[in-house]
C-alpha cells in the first residue's frame, strides 16, 4: 500500500512516480504527500501532488469525520476500537470524553448507541472546530456537548457511567480527571497507554489501581490496539471502579 485513503485524499508518506495514476483508484480524487513534522504546532510539511486542498470528509461506519489531512490526525489502526466502545455504551449512559479530537469516538458513540449525553473536551483548536463540525454533520448536536480547554480544568464532575481516555502521551496524570468525572458510586474508565512490550498491561493496571486509592477496581478488559513503535504498544485498559 502506497499510502491511506482519507475521504477523498489519497495520503502518501514518500513520492511515488505517477500520482496521477492514483486517481484510478475509486473514490480518489486528490493526493498528497505528509512529509516532515516541523515546529511547536507539530504540523507536517505538505506536498499536494494532484488536486488541490487538504480538507476532506471521510466516512466510517457510517459516520463523516471532516478533517484537513495536514493538521489532523487519522488513525486507521483504531476502526475497530470506535467501534468496540460504540457497542458498549448502554441506553442512557452519561459519557465523558476527555480527549475528543474531533470526535473520533464521540461521534460514532453519539451515532450508534443511544447515550443520553456525551461532553467531549478538545484543547486544540483546529481539532475542536472540526468536533463542532462533525457534531452538525452527523446531526448529532442534542447528544454532544463540545468543550473546548484542557480536560484537567474543564471536565465535569460526578457526572459520568463511562469516561473515554483516547490519548497517549502523559495519559496517566488524567487518571484523577477521569476518576472524579465518574458519579459517585463510580463506573468505567477506558484508559488508553503506550506501553514497551515488557510492561503491556502491566504498568496501565497498577496506574489505574494507584489513581483509584482503595476503593475497589475490577478489570474488565485488556487489549493491543496497534503497534505504536517498535517495541512499544498503544494499549487500552476497560477498569470499573466501584465506590
Ligand atoms: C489524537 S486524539 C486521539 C486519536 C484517537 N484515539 C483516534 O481514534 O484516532 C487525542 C486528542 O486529545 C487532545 N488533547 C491532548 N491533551 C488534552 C487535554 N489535556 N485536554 C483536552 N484535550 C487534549 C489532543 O489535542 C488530540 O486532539
Amino acid at each position: 500500500m502506497k499510502g491511506k485513503v482519507i475521504g477523498d485524499i489519497m495520503v502518501l508518506k514518500r513520492d511515488v512516480k505517477d500520482p496521477q495514476g492514483l486517481l484510478k483508484i475509486p473514490g480518489v480524487n486528490r493526493v498528497v504527500k505528509l512529509g516532515r513534522i516541523n515546529g511547536a504546532m507539530r504540523e507536517p510539511e505538505v506536498d499536494i501532488l494532484v488536486g488541490e486542498g487538504t480538507e476532506t470528509v471521510h466516512r466510517e461506519n457510517h459516520c463523516f469525520f471532516k478533517l484537513d489531512v495536514s493538521k489532523i490526525m487519522w488513525s486507521k489502526g483504531n476502526t475497530n476500537e470506535r467501534m468496540r466502545i460504540t457497542q458498549l455504551v448502554q441506553e442512557g449512559e452519561t459519557v465523558v470524553d476527555l480527549f475528543a479530537g474531533i470526535g473520533y469516538f464521540s461521534i460514532p458513540i453519539a451515532v450508534h448507541a443511544r447515550p443520553e449525553k456525551i461532553y467531549s473536551i478538545e484543547i486544540n483548536p483546529v481539532a475542536y472546530g472540526y468536533l463542532c463540525d462533525n457534531i452538525e454533520l452527523n446531526k448529532v448536536q442534542d447528544v454532544v456537548e463540545p468543550i473546548i480547554g484542557n480536560c484537567g480544568d474543564l471536565a465535569p464532575v460526578g457526572v459520568a457511567d463511562r469516561v473515554l481516555m483516547g490519548y497517549i502521551g502523559n495519559t496517566h496524570q488524567y487518571l484523577d480527571v477521569a476518576l472524579d468525572a465518574l458519579k459517585e458510586e463510580g463506573g468505567i474508565i477506558h484508559y488508553h497507554e503506550s506501553v514497551p512490550d515488557k510492561l503491556k498491561f502491566k504498568r496501565p493496571v497498577e496506574r489505574i489501581k494507584k489513581a483509584s486509592k482503595g476503593f475497589e477496581v475490577e478489570i474488565l478488559n485488556k487489549k493491543v490496539i496497534k503497534m505504536y513503535s517498535p517495541g512499544v504498544y498503544h494499549v487500552v485498559v476497560d477498569a470499573r471502579v466501584n465506590r
